[in-house]
């Protein structure tokens, strides 16, 4: 009798049964949310990149190594909130059309020289690393390198990948700021390597991060400086 009317809510094997499937649901739970997860970060190939153009489909979030003969843009998404890269027509990088296995040996460079020369010592990379010098993630878009910026008339390039190449290698010749970059003893080859990565990472769909980089971006083109 007594038994009968005990509440559920103080019933010891109520509890016991319900904290078995609350760690059942979760561990499922997030294993399902790893596999979501390395399935969005993964990179995509050249051939989903050359689909995913042509017929305007959204695209890997991490695109392959060949998005560097594509140019990048950016427009709002209203819908999300944010941000999203909008890969267009070809382009020439360095002059001419990387093949999938001369862009992902570029790319590669490019990594390793950013690791051997520590960028992320004073730049962040996609958030990673420290706050002296401005984050690099979408620093390829920055208008500073294009045509009628700043960083471009003064190099004296005509690219904005040899304005970005050359200013890598002599950094120290273009300050544009407060703060100086010194020079890294980067050479012709690891500087093209390096803004291989830099434009590659600028085309990665980040959910809008860093916030708000497009306004930085647009400033440029009203005349006012750049927030960095
Ligand atoms: C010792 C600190 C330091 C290190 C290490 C460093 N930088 Fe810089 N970098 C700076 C500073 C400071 C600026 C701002 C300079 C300026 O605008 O005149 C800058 C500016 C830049 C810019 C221009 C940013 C823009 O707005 O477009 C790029 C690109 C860049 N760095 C790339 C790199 C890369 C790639 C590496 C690694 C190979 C690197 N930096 C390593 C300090 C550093």
């Amino acid at each position: 009798m007594a038994n009968e009317n005990k509440s559920v809510w103080t019933s010891i094997s109520f509890w016991r049964r319900s904290a078995g499937w609350v760690t059942g649901f979760a561990t499922i739970l997030l294993i399902w949310l790893t596999f979501d997860t390395l399935g969005q970060i993964r990179m995509g190939t050249d051939e989903e990149l050359k689909e995913a153009v042509a017929q305007q489909k959204e695209i890997n979030r991490v695109p392959a190594p060949t998005v560097i003969n594509y140019h990048i843009n950016y427009k709002m998404d209203e819908k999300r909130g944010h941000e999203v890269p909008v890969i267009g027509k070809k382009e020439l990088f360095f002059g001419k059309e990387w093949n999938p296995q001369e862009a992902a040996e570029l790319l590669h460079l490019g990594k390793l020289t950013s690791q051997a020369k520590n960028c992320m010592n004073c730049h962040t990379l996609l958030g990673n690393g420290a706050y002296y010098a401005p984050d690099l993630t979408k620093a390829w878009l920055d208008k500073a390198w294009q045509k009628g910026g700043p960083l471009q008339a003064m190099t004296g390039k005509n690219t904005v990948e040899e304005a970005m190449a050359e200013f890598l290698q002599h950094p120290s010749q273009y300050p544009t700021h407060a703060r100086m970059m010194p020079d890294l003893g980067i050479t012709a080859d690891e500087a093209k390597g390096l803004v291989a990565f830099l434009k590659h990472m600028s085309s990665i769909d980040t959910n809008g991060f860093p916030r708000n980089f497009s306004k930085t971006v647009e400033q440029f083109k009203t005349g006012g400086t750049n927030a960095h």
